[in-house]
């Protein structure tokens, strides 16, 4: 994939299957994976996971999240609820590359009841070796919180 990286992992019930798959894919590949659970199929609330992985990221313990639930949803409204956060809702690979190229998106969140495994190994493998683009996107990343925002 790229040089090795440290990923925190999240999910809920609807998603601790791909995640665990995602996981294993990760390590295979010689990545560090962090993983929060859930671990089983019991039914847990998203945000619970959301938080945990995004405060991994937003401190600095993981260069990037994964978040996993049925829809993607959930987990990508929580996540981007942490200001520090930059969380793309993905279902192919033109926008897991497009939201590293333009949004410098730091978690990746999935919906498992919405793609396949195989197309959720080729988002992972363009969301982790694609680059921030720079330029023009800054100025648009400084105004993603609202206080940053142009009259
Ligand atoms: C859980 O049933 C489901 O609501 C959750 O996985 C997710 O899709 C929420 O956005």
């Amino acid at each position: 994939m790229t040089r090795s990286l440290i990923i925190a992992l999240g999910a809920d019930h609807g998603g601790v299957n791909l995640k665990n798959r995602l996981a294993a894919a990760l390590a295979d590949a010689g990545h560090q994976v962090l993983d929060f659970g859930t671990d089983g199929l019991a039914s847990v609330d998203y945000p619970d996971f959301a938080h945990a992985v995004c405060n991994a990221v937003a401190g600095t313990e993981a260069d990037y999240g994964i978040l996993v639930c049925g829809t993607g949803i959930g987990m990508s409204i929580s996540a981007n609820r942490n200001p520090a956060i930059r969380c793309g809702l993905v279902h192919d690979v033109t926008t897991a590359r497009l939201t590293r190229a333009h949004n410098n998106a730091n978690v990746l969140a999935l919906g498992a009841r919405i793609i396949g495994e195989e197309v959720a190994l080729d988002i992972l493998n363009a969301f982790l070796t694609t680059a921030y683009e720079g330029g023009r996107h800054d100025r648009r990343l400084a105004k993603l919180n609202p206080e940053h925002a142009e009259p």
